[in-house]
């Protein structure tokens, strides 16, 4: 199944071999579901009247993917705004001299549990500062120059469409002026047939130059086209292959700085319960005898009872 005009057929100026020749072509990266084999063909295009091309529509993939990225960083701020502003409340709340005059191992235990509070808040502060720099800004910074490079990219695929619309244009004049030509050459031959003549003896002879022209302007301007298609055909390979790699490095680092978010907050739910450790150990040391003793021996006013008068 060899591709001739007949065995192929053509969409915006793209050409495509027809279903009969399919089972011939093979992906050219078999079960990767690559972005370089399945976006050959345009596309209507959603919201209107227009068609987007295969390319374009990975270019929209990349620029929603940047902004995905962009609308995360957005996210991690406002969860450490919560956590900047929770570690504030709670150190807050620590300074606060409420029951400051608790007295012995309930004091103690008591004015641990405050001091918790602040050990909570620069719990929460550390926190909210790794995801800062850990996660947040990691988000932040794009590859440079990336939506330039995609409108560098989105250009020179364009061009590429562009010339071979020109060229099949072209093909399809060839082609027309071809086929009038042989129907000149054509009605010249019946008249011979009619009348013999000198005249249309020459008349032919031109006509089959001028027809034979015609086949070699034709076979010039498909050849032009097909080149021109060739070299689409690999900047759209080498191309989606590269916006491929983009797009599995930002999965690839979004996945991991998620990750890197989720053993903060692990870390953080330890640290946290840390600072309830020394709490829980003074209020096991909690002894409302010993209590009174320190307080009675600090606050005694006498010990000699009365007694009954006696006369
Ligand atoms: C911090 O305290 C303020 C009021 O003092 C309150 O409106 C806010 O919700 C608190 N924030 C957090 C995160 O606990
Ligand atoms: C155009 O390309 C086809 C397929 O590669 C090839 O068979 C044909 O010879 C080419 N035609 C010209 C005129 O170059
Ligand atoms: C830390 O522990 C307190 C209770 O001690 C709890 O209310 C708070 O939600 C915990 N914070 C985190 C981030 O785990
Ligand atoms: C009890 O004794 C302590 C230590 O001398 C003292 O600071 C405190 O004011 C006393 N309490 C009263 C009610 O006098």
């Amino acid at each position: 199944c060899s591709p001739s005009a007949y065995e192929c057929f053509t969409i915006n100026c793209v050409t495509f071999p027809s279903p009969a020749c399919m089972p011939e072509q093979q992906l050219l990266k078999p079960s990767e579901w690559s972005y370089c084999d399945y976006f050959w063909a345009d596309k209507k295009d959603p919201q209107g009247n227009g068609c987007i091309t295969g390319f374009e529509v990975l270019l929209q993939k990349q620029l929603k993917g940047k902004q995905m990225q962009k609308e995360m960083a957005e996210f991690i701020r406002e969860r450490i705004k919560i956590e900047e502003e929770y570690a504030k409340n709670l150190s807050k709340l620590s300074q606060i001299p409420l029951a400051s005059q608790e007295e012995g191992t309930l004091g103690e235990a008591w004015a641990q549990l405050k001091k918790s509070l602040a050990d909570e808040a620069e719990v929460h502060l550390k926190f909210s500062s790794k995801l800062q720099s850990e996660v947040e800004k990691p988000f932040l910074t794009f590859r440079e120059n990336f939506k330039k490079d995609m409108k560098r990219l989105d250009h020179h695929i364009a061009d590429l469409r562009k010339q071979m619309v020109g060229r099949y244009a072209a093909v399809e004049k060839a082609r027309k002026a071809l086929s009038d030509r042989q129907k000149e050459l054509e009605l010249k031959t019946q008249q011979l047939e009619i009348k013999l003549s000198n005249k249309i003896e020459e008349d032919i002879k031109k006509a089959r130059r001028k027809s034979t022209q015609a086949g070699d302007d034709l076979m010039r301007c498909v050849d032009l086209y097909n080149q021109s298609q060739s070299k689409w055909f690999e900047e759209m390979v080498t191309t989606s292959l590269e916006l491929e790699r983009l797009e599995v490095e930002r999965v690839e680092m979004i996945r991991q700085h998620l990750c890197q978010y989720t053993t903060l907050r692990h870390e953080t739910d330890m640290f946290n319960q840390s600072t309830m450790e020394p709490v829980d150990q003074l209020l096991q040391c909690v002894d409302p005898t010993k209590d009174r003793e320190t307080w009675v021996r600090e606050n005694k006013t006498g010990e000699i009872r009365p007694v009954d008068i006696e006369i």
